[in-house]
């Protein structure tokens, strides 16, 4: 028997006095989030906590931020542990095996909320735009409180207050976003250094992929609310950013007046503050000679670059619609290196796409080879539902991909074991980011290409640029000597 939701009135008189206007909108719910949370708190005697547990990739981590966000505005004090009262995982949907873990994880919520009657249990991110997981939800999950997808989150104070009032499971999923709302509370997890979204969506389509469906179209942010974003970040502290987009390569088709990811970079390395400038992801069909001469040119942009191959033979690459050549993406990589010897490439490969032969493993392989690497993720070849992929004929037996996979990691490893190795004894800039998890006496810090060094000095710097001697390499991290104060 199917429950009748019906609306609680109080509810409906907060919904009806509701501004049209989607900033003052937020603030509205924010406000009323804020009583009903004290409220409770008043009534319980302590605080009511929440739990960010974000999978996935950097905008995933960005909009976790925008979310707790909220629940701070709200009134909720954050916390690590999913004993809280508010707890929200932000979701995943690449690989299958990302879905898996948060159907593994909602059982032990869900023994979690028998014993608080104030637990709200709410899903959010890439994984609910797709309708049989939703299905699944309505039918096996009715403990989960809210669920909305990635086109939603500017309307997370409404869907927080909805869920406050109700006793009912809220479910809204957009299947594209219509606008790009500026404005919202942010709680940036690093003093120091910030993701900025600069576009959502792709366009491309690799065949393999979900996030297409689930990101929804290509949609570019206003060059002008970048540069305010960055500027307020810089007033604030913020020395490192992290431009975000699925394809940072091709930011800006479709504005009102286009202009090209390397033109946003320039306009970006222009304010002060900002000492260090990432960017990710970059598609190799779109990598452009403008962007090369940028970075090359540039004091900012760190030297490092994410060019994703996915496979190092051509006739893969075609059925996975990446849309460039083995031999045109060598030809890249030599350009790179011509113009910027001291780039730290990194990349994702996949293994055992269908119809991968061992003519088409052993071309990945060489390519590895070829390329050098400083790291690699690579990633066991995923069937997701809905994609052309998953309907292509030669899927590959597990084991002969289990085989070809730790082939491909023995020599990504080598290989980045023996290119970390060259920078061993060089004096570099390290941006100090944390106190070291296992030892307290050292700190953590990153190079310009992105490789870890742990080495001695106070906490105090943390957040600053500091020039580090990389003594040691230890394969995939560095320990180091501080060399200036
Ligand atoms: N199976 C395995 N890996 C995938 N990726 C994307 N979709 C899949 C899939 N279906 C990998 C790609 C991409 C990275 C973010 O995830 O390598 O670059
Ligand atoms: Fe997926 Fe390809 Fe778009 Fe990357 S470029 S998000 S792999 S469809």
């Amino acid at each position: 028997m199917s429950k009748i939701n019906v609306i609680n009135p109080k509810l409906a008189e907060i919904l009806a006095n509701a501004p049209s206007n989607d900033v003052a909108r937020q603030d509205y719910f924010i406000s009323i989030a804020k009583e009903e949370i004290q409220r409770r708190s008043d009534e319980l005697g302590r605080k009511l906590t929440c739990c960010v547990n974000t999978f996935g990739c950097q905008m995933n981590a960005r909009d976790s931020e925008k979310i707790l966000g909220v629940l701070e505005a709200a009134g909720y004090v954050e916390s690590e542990d999913e004993h809280s009262d508010f707890v929200i995982y932000n979701t995943c949907t690449v690989r299958e095996n990302a879905n898996n873990r948060v159907w593994g994880r909602l059982g032990y919520l869900s023994t979690i909320k028998k014993k608080n009657a104030q637990m709200i249990i709410a899903l959010c991110g890439c994984m609910m735009q797709e309708d049989i997981v939703r299905e699944k939800i309505k039918k096996s999950y009715p403990y989960v409180d809210l669920v909305f997808g990635t086109h939603n989150i500017y309307r997370f104070s409404e869907l927080l207050v909805q869920t406050l009032f109700s006793d009912y499971q809220i479910m809204e999923i957009l299947d594209d976003s219509k606008k790009i709302v500026e404005e919202l509370p942010i709680v940036r997890k690093y003093a120091y250094k910030s993701g900025v979204n600069i576009m959502f969506g792709c366009n491309n389509f690799c065949t393999y992929c979900i996030v297409p469906y689930v990101r929804g179209r290509e949609k570019s942010r206003e060059p002008k609310d970048i540069i305010n974003e960055v500027k307020k970040l810089a007033a604030d502290g913020v020395i490192e950013i992290m431009l975000l987009g699925q394809n940072v390569n091709s930011y800006g088709k479709g504005l009102e007046h286009p202009i090209s990811f390397a033109e946003l970079l320039q306009e970006v390395e222009k304010i002060d503050g900002i000492e260090r400038i990432r960017f990710m992801t970059s598609h190799p069909k779109d990598l452009s000679d403008e962007l090369i001469d940028v970075m090359a040119h540039s004091k900012k942009i760190c030297k490092h670059l994410h060019l994703p191959v996915q496979s190092g033979s051509t006739n893969l690459l075609k059925s996975m619609n990446r849309r460039y050549t083995r031999e045109h993406y060598l030809a890249l990589v030599k350009k790179i290196r011509e113009k910027l010897p001291d780039i730290a490439l990194t990349t994702d490969i996949i293994v055992g796409f269908p119809g991968e032969t061992d003519q088409d493993f052993e071309d990945t392989l060489s390519l590895v080879k070829e390329v050098e690497y400083d790291s690699a993720f690579t990633f066991i070849y995923s069937k997701r539902t809905g994609t052309p992929a998953a309907s292509f004929e030669n899927q590959i037996p597990d084991d002969v991909v289990k085989e070809r996979f730790d082939r491909l990691l023995k020599v990504v490893q080598e290989i980045s074991a023996k290119k970390a190795m060259e920078y061993t004894g060089k004096v570099v800039d390290v941006l100090v980011e944390e106190v070291n998890a296992q030892d307290p006496s050292l700190v953590t810090g990153r190079l310009s290409n992105n490789s870890v060094v742990h080495f001695a000095a106070d906490k105090k710097f943390i957040g600053s640029i500091v020039n580090v001697h990389l003594d040691e390499c230890k394969g995939f991290y560095y320990l180091g000597t501080m060399v200036t104060e």
